[in-house]
Order: C-alpha cells, then structure tokens, then sequence
C-alpha cells in the first residue's frame, strides 16, 4: 500500500479515550510539571519525582498491553501526551520517550516471554526506567560502526566499549546495548543485550552539561568485562542492528511529538504574551508584524501535528511508518526551532529571560534537530524511500 492509498481512511476525529489520554496528560503538565521546571532546568535536577507519578498515572509504558503492566493505548494517544508534556518540560517528556518507545516497545515486540515478565512489566509500570544505547564516540549516524564488543563465551558475552549520549543513563536501571559479536559479519554481527546496573564492570560516567533538556540525565556510560547472560540477548544472534533500527523508526515518531509540543507550548505563550503587551497604544498581537508571525506558528505547528498524527496512526493500523515517522521528525523539530525563535522575538526582552520560559524552550528545540538520528539521517531515509518509489 502507497503512503498516500491511506487518505482514503482520513478521519481527523479523536476518540473519546485519545481525548482522556490528551486532558490527563495536559493536567499533569500544567499542574505537577510546570511550577519547578525552570529550577530543574537551571540546577540540571532530574525529574524524579515527576517521573515516578507519570509512571503511576501510566505514562511510561502506554502502548504496551496491559498483560505486561501497560496502558495498552494506541500510538496516537502517545503522540497527544507527548505533545502535551512537551509543552511544559521537554526533560520529562524524553525520559517517557525513551522508556515507552525504544525500550518497552522494543522489548515488548522483540522480547522473549522470560524477558519481558522480568524486564519489560517493571518498566511499563513505571517502577523502573530505561535506556537504550546505541550511540558511541565514533559511530552517531554511521551507527553501523559499533566498537563497543559483545564476545561469545558460551553461556555469557563479555561486554567491553563505551557508550554515549545516553538518555536516562544514570537512572535507568536496564539498558538496552547494541554490540558487535561477529566484526566479520558488519551490522548483521551485532547484538542488542539486556544490561543491569550494577552488574560487575557497568560504569556510569559524568553526566553531560547541556545546553537544553537540562532536566535529563545524559551519561556516558563505559563497560569493562560485564559478563552478560546469553538470556539476556533479543532475538537472534545478530538481531541488534535490525531491532536498533526498527525500534528507531517508532522512537522517532515520540521525538517528532516532543518537538510539536515545544513548538506549540512556545506559541500559545507567545500568542498570549501578544494580546497582554501593549506597544504603540494597542496589543502587540494587533500589529501586523507580530499577527503574521503568529500566523505562520499556527500553520507549521498544524502541519507538524498532521505528520505526527499520520506517522502514529500508520503505526496503529501496522502500515510501514519508517519514512513518515523520518518525516514526521525532521518537520516538527524544524518547526520546534524556527517557532520557538520567533516565540522568543515576540516576548522581546522578556524572551531572553527564563521566567516567561520561551528561552528554555528554545533551547530544548535544538535537541530535537539532534538525537534519535540527526535531521540529516531523516532526510536519508525519506531520502531513499522517495528514490525506491
Ligand atoms: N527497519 C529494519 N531494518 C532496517 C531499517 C529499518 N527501519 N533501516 C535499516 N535497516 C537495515 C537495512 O535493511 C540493512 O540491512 P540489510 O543489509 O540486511 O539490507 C541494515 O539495516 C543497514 O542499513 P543501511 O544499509 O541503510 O545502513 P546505513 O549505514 O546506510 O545507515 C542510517 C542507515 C539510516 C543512517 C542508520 O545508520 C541510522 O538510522 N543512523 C542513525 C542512528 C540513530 O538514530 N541514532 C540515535 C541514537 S539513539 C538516541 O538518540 C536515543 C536517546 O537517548 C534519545
């Protein structure tokens, strides 16, 4: 089926339980996240006990059915929640990116039983978080050149490499680490093992000081011998870079909705900011200078919602996503960074100042453009999808 047979089903109505999922989840930004997110931000403190109530309201393992401790929701309730808690804090909403997308949905869909009763229930209850690691000093986008070594030793592989960037890295308390069995075998000798803290040899280095998403904790993370169980490997032997991939192309779809929310939680403050501040004897938002401004917000920040949304629900209906989730991504986090830019020169001075809270989310729109592929990966798998036809 052609990306385009799907408009034939176009429905833009919300259920009434994706309406619910939207209305908690604003709530609890509005009311919980909202009133210490710039003091998060400025000491670089983790949510942490944010996150345990997100994970008690069912935020963190949303799409995983509810016979593994999930909210069994669909993929267009994330995108509304995630759009929602973005708005507020994109340091919490990337924490409950990367536990529902890369880590419970790929345990969840690629996990065996064993697995997903000890790792994947704790997780999608919210008891514990996640993190998936991928990344490395030397291989970002060329994410095939894995260093980091995962050797056979019969009933255990021994780990050594470093990762990095590591979303979640130091409160995570299971990882999901991509490593090269067969170097012989290029991509298709790597493994995806399933990492405990504090398993001898695991060491979680300094956390990164960031220019946004000050609230999460990004480490690098560095493994000496970890003697990992050969139960602890998904899938087949050298499955890892396939599962990396797959679980990718859904993770993108969660990162594309926490760069709508930046995007819209940046014009709704600009939007009021314009009807309260007057210049020249009448509200700023009555100039035509700053109603176009706002105009070409509301129409970018649409279209990225639309992307998302058909991304999401191209996932639910178990269509081929990968090049609409790379396109949902590279548009919203260009939006999340021209809209917050703008948001900031409608604010004028006040925007340079993190009490009206545009300046942060400007800063947190960068990481959007960034991480879970670069904008540049994206534009290679739309790239090569519009070239295969
Ligand atoms: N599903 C299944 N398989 C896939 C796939 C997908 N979506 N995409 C690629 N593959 C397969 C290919 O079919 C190929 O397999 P075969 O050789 O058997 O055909 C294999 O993977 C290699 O693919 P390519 O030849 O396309 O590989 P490439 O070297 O040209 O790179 C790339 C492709 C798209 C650039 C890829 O390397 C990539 O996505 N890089 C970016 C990685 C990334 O997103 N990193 C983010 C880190 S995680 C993070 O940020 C999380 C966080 O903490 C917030």
């Amino acid at each position: 089926m052609q990306a385009t047979d799907t408009l034939a089903g176009l429905n833009f109505e919300l259920s009434e339980e994706q309406l619910a999922v939207r209305d908690a989840a604003r709530d609890f930004a509005q009311n919980v996240l909202k009133a210490g997110v710039i003091d998060r931000d400025r000491e670089q403190r983790f949510p942490k006990e944010e996150i345990r109530q997100l994970g008690e309201l069912g935020f963190l393992g949303m799409m995983v059915s509810p016979e593994y401790g999930g909210g069994g929701m669909d993929t267009i309730s994330y995108v509304l929640a995630m759009e929602e808690i973005s708005k507020v804090d994109a340091s919490t909403s990337v924490v409950m990116s990367v536990n529902n997308s890369l880590v419970c949905w790929g345990l969840e869909h690629f996990a065996n039983e064993e697995q997903k009763r000890k790792y994947l229930v704790p997780l999608a209850k919210g008891e514990v978080i996640g993190a998936f690691c991928l990344s490395e000093p030397e291989a970002g986008s060329d994410a095939t050149s894995q260093r980091t070594t995962a050797i056979d030793m019969g009933d255990h592989y021994l780990l050594n490499g470093t990762k990095n960037w590591i979303t979640n890295g130091g409160s995570a308390s299971t990882y999901l680490v991509m490593a090269q069995t067969d170097v012989a075998k290029g991509h298709k000798g790597i493994n995806c093992l399933i990492v405990e803290k504090g398993m001898p040899g695991f060491v979680v280095g300094a956390k990164e000081d960031k220019l946004g998403i000050r609230g999460s904790d990004t480490h690098t993370l560095m493994f000496q011998d970890v003697k990992v169980p050969k139960a602890n490997r998904i899938g087949d032997e050298g499955f890892g870079f396939t599962f990396a991939m797959k679980t990718l192309s859904g993770g993108r779809i969660g990162i594309a909705s926490q760069a709508l929310g930046i995007a819209s939680g940046a014009y709704e403050l600009a939007l009021a900011y314009s009807k309260e501040r007057k210049a020249f004897g009448k509200a700023i938002s009555e100039h035509q200078a700053i109603a176009f401004k706002l105009a070409d917000m509301a129409t970018e920040i649409e279209a990225a919602r639309l992307l998302c949304l058909k991304a999401a629900w191209l996932k639910d209906k178990h269509l081929n996503y990968d090049q609409a989730s790379a396109m949902a991504k590279v548009f919203a986090s260009e939006v999340a960074m021209r809209t917050t830019v703008e948001a900031v020169q409608v604010h004028g001075g006040y925007g340079y100042v993190k009490e009206y809270h545009v300046e942060r989310l400007m800063r947190d729109a960068k990481i959007t453009q960034i991480y879970e592929g670069t904008s540049e990966v994206q534009r290679i798998v739309i790239s090569r999808g519009v070239l295969k036809g």
